[in-house]
C-alpha cells in the first residue's frame, strides 16, 4: 500500500483508482497547503494528486526525493505550468498530466466567451441587474457578428482544434497560428499577421516561460479596433495591463476571459473594463469533464505505483 497525498478535494468517484492506497488529505475546509505543508507531506507520501492551483516547485521536487519516496506528482489538469517539470525529472520523478478529456468542454467555454464577448453580454446583463435598462432601443449594446466573422486561433492542439469545428457551425473563416507548419489550410506562420487578420482571437498554448506575455501590448496593438480576443489558455499569456488599457481607451472592442495572470487576483483595471467578460477559470468546469479528470490523474498514479506506465506521462 502507497502513501498518496491528495491536495484539495475531488469530485465524488475521483479517488476510485486510489483504493487500497492510504490517501492523505485533503483538508476537510479544502484550502490550499502552504509550501511548507507541500514540501513536508511530498517526503512522506509516495505520489502526489495536485490541482493547479498548488506551486510544485523544485524546493517541493528536492523535499519529495530526500525523503526517498516520492515517484510521482499527477497534475488534475492538462495545463502543468505549476510543476518544475526539469526538477521532476531531474530527480527521476514522474509527472502526468489530464490530456483529452476536457478538450470539448473547454472549447464550449471558450466559444460560449466568444459569442459574450462579441455580443456584450456582461456589459448589457450588469445594466439589467443594475435596473439601468430602460427598454429596448435601436442603438443599444451594438456589438460584433460572430457568424462569419474571421476567427483566429493561438496555438492549434486539441482545444484549438475543437474550437475550429464550432467555428465552423458558424460559417467562420479560421486561420491557425503555431510554430512549426501543420500543413493544414489557414496556417499562418507569422503571429502578428494572423493577429491583424482576425475579428476574433481565441488563444490556445500552453503556459509558462515560452508564452508569457505572448500577447504583449505591441501584439495587443495590432488587432483590429473592432476585435474581440479571448483567453482559456493561461493568464499569463496576455499582459492584462496592457489588455486593460485596450479596453479602456476602446483600441480593441472586447474581450472574453476565463484565465487570469494572478489568480485568484484579477487586476482591478480589467474589473472596471467595459466591453469584458470575466470568468473564473471554469473551462473544464462540468459535472463529467471535471470527474474525468480526476479519474485520469488518480488512474495514472495507480498505473505508476503498480510500475506501470500511463499514457498520459508528461516526463
Ligand atoms: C487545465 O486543465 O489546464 C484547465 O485549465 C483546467 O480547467
Amino acid at each position: 500500500m502507497a502513501r498518496v497525498l491528495v491536495t484539495r478535494r475531488l469530485p465524488d468517484g475521483g479517488l476510485a483508482p486510489l483504493t487500497g492506497h492510504e490517501i492523505v488529505g485533503p483538508h476537510d475546509d479544502d484550502r490550499p497547503l502552504t509550501a511548507a505543508e507541500l514540501r513536508n507531506r511530498a517526503a512522506e507520501c509516495d505520489a502526489i494528486v495536485c490541482l493547479l492551483t498548488d506551486r510544485i516547485d523544485a524546493d517541493v521536487l528536492a523535499a519529495g526525493a530526500d525523503g526517498g519516496r516520492l515517484r510521482v506528482v499527477a497534475n488534475v489538469a492538462v495545463g502543468y505550468d505549476n510543476i518544475d517539470v526539469t526538477a521532476a525529472r531531474s530527480h527521476g520523478i514522474a509527472v502526468c498530466n489530464t490530456p483529452g478529456v476536457l478538450d470539448e468542454t473547454t472549447a464550449d467555454l471558450a466559444f460560449a466567451l466568444i459569442l459574450a464577448a462579441a455580443r456584450l453580454g456582461s456589459d448589457a446583463e450588469a445594466d439589467l441587474r443594475a435596473g439601468r435598462w430602460s427598454g429596448w432601443r435601436i442603438t443599444d449594446y451594438l456589438g460584433q457578428d460572430v457568424y462569419g466573422a474571421t476567427l483566429g486561433i493561438v496555438g492549434y492542439g486539441r482545444i484549438g482544434r475543437a474550437v475550429a469545428r464550432r467555428a465552423s457551425g458558424f460559417s467562420m473563416r479560421v486561420l491557425h497560428h503555431t510554430r512549426t507548419d501543420t500543413g493544414e489550410a489557414g496556417w499562418t506562420a507569422d503571429l502578428d499577421e494572423l493577429l491583424a487578420a482576425s475579428d476574433i482571437v481565441s488563444l490556445h498554448v500552453p503556459g509558462g516561460e515560452a508564452t508569457h506575455h505572448l500577447l504583449d501590448a505591441r501584439r495587443i496593438g495590432l488587432l483590429r479596433p473592432t476585435a474581440v480576443l479571448v483567453n482559456t489558455a493561461r493568464g499569463p499569456v496576455v499582459d492584462e495591463a496592457a489588455l486593460a488599457d485596450a479596453l479602456h481607451t476602446g483600441r480593441l472592442f472586447a474581450a472574453g476571459l476565463d484565465v487570469y495572470e494572478r489568480e485568484p487576483e484579477i487586476h482591478p483595471r480589467l474589473l472596471t473594463a467595459p466591453r469584458a467578460v470575466l470568468w473564473p477559470h471554469l473551462g473544464s468546469a462540468s459535472h463529467a469533464t471535471r470527474l474525468r479528470m480526476a479519474t485520469t490523474a488518480t488512474g495514472a498514479v495507480a498505473e505508476i505505483l503498480r510500475g506501470g506506465t500511463p499514457a498520459n506521462l508528461v516526463t
